[in-house]
């Protein structure tokens, strides 16, 4: 048993990077407490892979130092089959990001999962491959379709498991839609279409990480039936649960096209505080009494300045981040303010409209004129401040 077949755990973002071997096919077997199970799989998966590709594939246990000594067994078998590598993490924990840390480190260019306890049928892996080599991006093995089924689950975990996937379409239907078993964590990803994705999963469900960060355009679903474990139990718990109803609100927020449009207007909406401070401050009768419309011009440069700076750095961060120059950001604040301005005399036209034309109440007329004036502020800016800032 030689410990340099223990691979370097990759620390960092769960990103993936190009191949650049000439390895196939790249399996990860994420595993915790699985040690009476990998010695069958290992040999079932050599057997059916030297078939496939012979000596082109290749098996990685990514362990997370189990306290049965999983990492060791495996350890001992990569003497006997060359194709496995073992990674040991420490500190490190979780099925998603265990995967993900395999793939990291894998050579394929067909990146894979499946699970350590053989409930997965290695078998399947055949139909799996003949869907890539048609040309389909992602190949998921799914219970919910035809020969897909589940061995004697109880009623409870049948609820659960369609239960969750329930939610997600709720969630994040145009992820969880696209698969009839999204709860899948046996399937073949082409790695390109992972290059690049930042992935973040959360607990167990790697599968809705990559169908929502990958670009994935060719999907195809072979059946299998979920077998009965036979050694060691299953870690699923209550916090994986958990795990999955917070994975899909972060993916929702993360994939909604208006998640900058949201942060745009909460930062508009702590400028309309800032709008409205100062109007009262200089504008009204109980303090300098001041002309309205000068009043309102300074009161919104200092909102449009408050703006630009939230903007800036929090709801454009990804765009400003790429000019950081000083020049760069002056730039962006110019248009911004001008972008800003002519909105500003739209508000200030539909404010004195709304208030002497239709004699709503001032601050309410402030407010509906601000409100059709983000939108404008937010399609332009988009346009041209963080957009073309291109010195
Ligand atoms: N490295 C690592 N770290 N592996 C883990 C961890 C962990 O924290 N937790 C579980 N695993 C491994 C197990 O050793 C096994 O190989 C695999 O992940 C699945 O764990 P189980 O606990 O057996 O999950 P399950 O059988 O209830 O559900 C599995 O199948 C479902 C249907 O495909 C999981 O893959 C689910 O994600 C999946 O939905
Ligand atoms: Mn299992």
């Amino acid at each position: 048993m030689t410990l340099d077949n223990l691979m370097s755990t990759p620390t960092g973002n769960l990103s993936i990077d190009s191949s650049t071997d000439n390895i196939l096919l790249s399996l990860i077997i994420p595993t915790y407490n699985e040690s009476k199970n990998i010695t069958i799989l290992v040999e079932k998966l050599t057997t059916l892979l030297e078939k496939i590709t012979p000596q082109e594939y290749e098996l990685i246990i990514v362990d997370d130092d189990s306290p049965d000594f999983t990492w060791k067994v495996a350890l001992e078998l990569t003497e006997k089959y060359p194709p496995l590598k073992v990674i040991r993490r420490i500190g490190e924990k979780g099925l998603s990001t265990a995967v993900i840390r395999g793939w990291q480190v894998a050579k394929g260019e067909i990146l894979g999962v499946i699970d350590a306890d053989l409930q997965h049928p290695p078998e399947t892996l055949l139909n799996l491959w003949a869907e890539i080599n048609k040309g389909a991006d992602l190949a998921v093995a799914s219970r919910n379709v035809e020969g897909g089924g589940v061995s004697d689950w109880s009623i409870l975990r049948r609820f659960l498991s369609r239960g969750a996937q329930t939610l997600g379409l709720i969630i994040l239907p145009e992820v969880i839609g696209r698969v009839s078993d999204p709860m899948s964590g046996y399937f073949l990803v082409r790695r390109e279409c992972l290059i690049g994705c930042n992935l973040s999963p959360l607990g167990y469900k790697i599968l809705i990480e990559v169908l929502g960060r990958g670009k994935i355009r060719w999907l195809s679903e072979v059946g299998y039936v979920f077998q009965e474990r036979q050694e060691g139990e299953s870690k699923v718990t209550k916090k994986q649960y958990v795990d999955y109803i917070h994975h899909l609100i972060r993916l929702r927020f993360s994939l909604w096209p208006i998640s900058r449009f949201l942060r745009f207007a909460i930062v508009g909406f702590s400028g309309v505080f800032i709008d409205m401070i100062f109007l009262f401050l200089l504008s009204d009768p109980s303090t300098l009494a001041l002309p309205l419309t000068r009043s309102k011009i300074i009161a919104s440069e200092l909102a449009i300045i408050n703006n630009f700076l939230w903007n800036d750095a929090w709801t454009f961060r990804d765009i400003s981040k790429k000019q950081p120059s000083k020049r760069q950001k002056i730039k962006r604040f110019i248009k911004f303010n001008i972008v800003c301005l002519a909105g500003l005399i739209i508000n200030v036209l539909l404010l004195n409209f709304f208030f002497n034309m239709l004699s709503l109440n001032r601050y309410l007329a402030n407010f509906i004129a601000i409100a059709f004036v983000t939108l404008w502020n937010f399609w332009l800016n988009l346009k041209l401040s963080w957009r073309s800032t291109e010195i």
